[in-house]
């Protein structure tokens, strides 16, 4: 925002600085909305340091959110330096001006609101008086206003994150019911019968050398109902591991997919790597609601890898970049035409599993692409915007 950097050089005029504090154009994330908007108000009133002080929903408390102009001031009103100003706006939910006994610091605190109520406290400093005029004045209120929608998003998007994770969450904890259920009845049943025909083989073994004809198709008809079971039974065992839930609260992101790689190896199917990239962002701004999505998502393309694909070599990435997380799978197989199955219809059962990968990761507000061509393996790459990446909670510099 050239000329309107609190503090440097000329002060714009009351128009220009009316019409820089309602600039409401550009500022996606939160970050910079609030420092956009701090910016402005200090600089609508000619002073050298903005701060926000906002509310913590969780502790009740003022905390230092964002800030605009000298570093030095900006640090002293983070320590809270402001002659009590923001407890007291805080508390009588008006302005409060006064000069700082010690150094003649002029410290003006407006109340920042959000749905009727106060979230915060933007607090303007400077060595001199901010200006009094009503414009100037007028342009420094929109400007904490506009500090109060920006908070008030973070608040929608913190509600709507939490909504996600428990609707997935729920949905994690029916899989792992149906899972439950798969392993109690029908798994229990196939193994009883698996049993059976192995007694029944026996007992036809023990019959012939008895000396008893059997039936010339009986053998391999017996074998033949071994095999189905069996190859049934191992189905289901594959499809429970598939639906148990993996202690997604508790456990970082890199450890459940590694979960998932290893539990896709020890199945013996085809050899995969992981590789994680990017982390010393660690683990900011991935959601429980991510972490469950990852995992769906790669336990799927790793089934689809080897049960499509054929392949024999899976490599899993996963990348952290401040701007959102990126999975991608790789694998050596088949390949396959992807518009052709994309526009596929009157298949002789529904598929859920491409289909289901890109609701997942767009619900999220991702995007998943996979590439493919006979012969030329697939790669499935899932995208995720990190959420809130810059949460006003993480302000660097200002706790100190
Ligand atoms: N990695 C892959 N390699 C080769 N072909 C693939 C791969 N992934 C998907 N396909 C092709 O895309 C089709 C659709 O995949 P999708 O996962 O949607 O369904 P499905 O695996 O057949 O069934 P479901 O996932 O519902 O059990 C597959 O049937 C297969 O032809
Ligand atoms: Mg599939």
């Amino acid at each position: 925002m050239p000329g309107l950097e609190p503090g440097a050089g000329q002060a714009p005029t009351p128009l220009d600085a009316l019409i820089a504090a309602t600039d409401l154009g550009g500022a996606d994330r939160e970050r910079e909305a609030l420092e956009g908007a701090l910016a402005a108000a200090a600089a609508a009133v000619g002073v050298r340091a903005a701060l926000l002080l906002r509310v913590d929903p969780r502790s009740g408390r003022l905390a230092p959110a964002a800030a605009a102009g000298d570093p030095a001031l900006v640090a002293a009103l983070a320590r809270g330096d402001d002659a009590g100003v923001a407890d007291e706006v805080r508390a009588a939910g008006g302005e409060v001006a006064r000069r700082r006994p010690a150094d003649g610091l002029h410290v003006l605190g407006i109340p920042v609101r959000g749905s009727g109520r106060t979230v915060g406290v933007c607090v303007l400093a400077g060595p001199s008086a901010p200006d009094p005029d009503p414009v100037r004045m007028h342009a420094a209120r929109f400007a904490a206003t506009r500090c109060g929608w920006a908070i008030e998003r973070g608040h929608l998007a913190d509600s709507l994150e939490r909504a996600m994770a428990q609707i997935l969450e729920t949905d994690e904890r029916m899989l792992g019911r149906i899972g439950l259920d798969i392993h109690d009845g029908p798994t229990q049943q196939l193994s009883v019968a698996l049993l059976e025909v192995q007694l029944l083989e026996a007992e036809l073994g023990d019959a012939e050398a008895a000396g008893e004809v059997l039936p010339d198709k009986l053998r391999p008809a017996l074998g033949r109902i071994y095999e189905v079971l069996g190859g049934a039974l191992h189905e289901m065992r594959e499809l429970i591991g598939h639906l148990r839930p993996a202690q997604f609260e508790s456990r970082t992101l890199p450890e459940i997919l590694t979960d998932a790689v290893r539990a896709f190896e020890a199945r013996g199917d085809a050899e995969a790597t992981f590789s994680v990239e990017g982390d010393a962002l660690g683990e900011e701004g991935i959601t429980l609601s991510q972490r469950i999505t990852f995992y769906r998502i790669l336990q799927e393309a790793l089934t689809n890898a080897h049960r499509h694909g054929h392949a024999r070599s899976i490599s899993v990435r996963l990348r952290f970049a401040r701007e959102g997380t990126t999975l991608e799978v790789a694998d050596d197989g088949e390949g396959f035409d992807v518009d052709a199955v994309a526009g596929r219809e009157g298949t002789p059962r529904p598929r859920f599993g491409v289909v289901g990968m890109r609701d997942r990761a767009n619900l999220l507000g991702g995007t998943i692409a996979i590439t493919s061509a006979a012969g030329e393996g697939t790669l499935v790459a899932v995208y995720l915007p990190r959420w809130r990446p810059d949460d006003p909670a993480a302000f660097p510099g200002l706790d100190a």
